[in-house]
């Protein structure tokens, strides 16, 4: 029987294991990522968010859709449409409905709706009438609740005084009741993890290396009790990524360091950039969240 990934998912979070999802910015990149999973028997989402093809060049939800349909492997991935934000990372409201229609049209498995940016009331009310449209196609619906900070063009205050301070992180209380009254599937949450930036005069520099306040994260597990995604996958410090898959994050997103290698070497041939993402895929598999053979207990 073929498994959703709303099943898979929360196999993941019983599991204590990670259903990790990677992101698309250069359609090219989808090959490799998917031949890694496939070559150490791991599973994970193929993903793209709305400023992948906006600000980089996978195109459109279509064209990453038919490249899915070209390398897809039933037994190690799923398609999953990533962030599409209500307010945007440039402050600019977006047609969300319109583009999760689509997403839904074209067999997206699972959607992202990002009202974080909104107040609380306004985040549950467009999160919900996302879960409406996806209720009705039977897939999950991952929202985002506190500040996931990163890619803002503007500068980030200083990591170590935003993360002494909780600033922005999700509140376990608010969180309780957004997912109670949005209906959302799974919830992204912020607990000292940020984006890797993506405008044009950072997008190339080394992220710095994140923490996690696994005390809160556990207190909102602990309230919700629902899968909890971690975005800014990338370059978090080892001890507090596996401590979260112990304590609730059952998904943890992946762009950066998968990106960056892309970018660094493409310009030599598109083989390379694919050979650079197929390595990182296996550093991050087999070192970084350990999860090589997970399919084994996922699928
Ligand atoms: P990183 O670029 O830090 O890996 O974050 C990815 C992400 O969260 C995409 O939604």
């Amino acid at each position: 029987m073929r498994l959703s990934t709303k099943e898979i998912v929360v196999k993941s979070l019983k599991n204590g294991t990670v259903v990790p999802g990677f992101n698309i910015p250069y359609l090219p990149m989808m090959e490799p990522v998917v031949r890694a999973l496939r070559d150490t028997n791991s599973f994970g989402l193929i993903m793209v968010a709305r400023l992948e093809w906006i600000k980089f060049e996978s195109g459109s939800l279509k064209a990453v859709r038919d490249e899915y349909l070209r390398c897809r492997d039933e037994n190690h991935t799923r398609l999953h449409l990533d962030h599409v934000p209500v307010i945007d990372e440039d402050d600019l409201p977006v047609d969300y409905d319109v583009v999760i229609r689509e997403a839904i049209e074209l067999g997206y498995e699972s959607v992202m709706i990002d009202g974080s940016r909104l107040d609380l009331e306004g985040n549950i009310k467009a999160t919900a009438e996302v879960v409406e449209l996806a209720a009705a196609a039977g897939i999950p619906v991952e929202a985002e609740l506190g500040a996931v900070m990163g890619h803002e063009a503007g500068p980030l205050p200083p990591y170590e005084e935003l993360f002494a301070s909780g600033k922005g992180f999700t509140s376990p209380d608010d969180a309780k009741r957004f997912m109670n009254e949005s209906g959302a599937d799974w919830l992204s949450v912020a607990i000292g993890n940020i984006h890797g930036a993506i405008s044009a005069a950072k997008k190339d520099q080394k992220k710095i290396e994140a923490r996690l306040n696994i005390e809160r994260l556990r207190e909102i597990r602990d309230r919700t009790a629902v899968p909890l995604v971690l975005h800014g996958g990338t370059g978090i410090k080892k001890k507090y990524i596996m401590e979260s898959f112990e304590n609730g994050i059952a998904k943890i997103n992946v762009a950066t360091a998968i990106r960056q290698p892309y970018e660094r070497n493409v310009g030599a041939s598109v083989k390379a950039g694919q050979d650079a993402v197929y390595e990182a895929m296996l550093a991050i598999i087999n070192d970084e969240l350990e999860i090589a053979d997970s399919a084994r207990k996922l699928i």
